[in-house]
């Protein structure tokens, strides 16, 4: 059977817990994860978590696949200019692509069409095959331009998902709020999961 591929671009906005909380579940869903994390994002990782990630892909690759278990061969990791690699060309078979968290910057290089480095061209590539491209943007407040660069890329079919969780299922932890924002995103990809009971489905 064709394994279910998908991209995931983690980049330097704060929340990166849900990026890797993500990673998790796509990896526990059988999910072949093509995964790409920007400079900015590592420093983030850095700061936020006590994830003690190194610096090129292929250590990336192994350490992550180490900490979540992940399958051989289910877990790649590119580097920013490694333009050899499946994400660069929309001969590719991943079905959808997600940059979690998406920072304003990036949010800009992906409505302008930069495709600089293999993040921004993997997203590219996404928007100009019409497939399925999800932005976790994470900014406070939220510029015109930001709301603008969401705007342009919402009408090009883009899912546009703030990182707000809500607070209906009465978290008490940071793990729950992850777990709200980490489900919706999964919901988005049609992807099963347990994270959180659904709307009127917990009694
Ligand atoms: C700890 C930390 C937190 C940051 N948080 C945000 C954020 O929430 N949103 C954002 O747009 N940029 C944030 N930035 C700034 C971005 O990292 C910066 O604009 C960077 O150029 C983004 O590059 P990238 O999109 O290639 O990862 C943060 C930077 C650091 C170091």
């Amino acid at each position: 059977m064709k394994p279910d591929r998908i991209i995931l671009a983690i980049t330097g906005a704060s929340g990166a817990q849900y990026g890797l909380r993500l990673l998790e579940n796509l990896l526990d869903a059988g999910c072949e994860v093509y995964l790409m994390i920007s400079q900015p994002a590592q420093v983030v990782i850095a700061t936020e978590t006590n994830l003690d990630l190194p610096g090129r892909a292929d250590e990336q690759q192994i350490f992550l696949s180490e900490c979540f278990s992940a399958a051989d061969n289910q877990l790649h990791v590119f580097g920013r200019d490694q333009w050899m690699s499946p994400v660069a060309s929309g001969s590719n078979t991943a079905r959808a692509m997600v940059i979690c968290p998406c920072s304003s910057a990036t949010l800009s290089s992906v409505a302008n069409g930069a495709s600089r480095d293999l993040i921004e061209r993997a997203a590219d590539v996404m928007l100009k095959e019409g497939r399925k491209l999800i932005l976790l943007h994470r900014e406070m407040p939220v510029s015109a331009i930001h709301l603008e660069n969401m705007l342009k890329l919402s009408r090009l079919g883009v899912t546009i998902m703030p990182a707000s969780p809500g607070f209906y299922h009465q978290p008490t932890t940071i793990d729950e709020l992850i777990d709200f924002v980490t489900a919706r995103i999964l919901d988005q990809l049609h992807i099963e999961h347990t994270l959180i009971p659904r709307w009127g489905e917990s009694q």
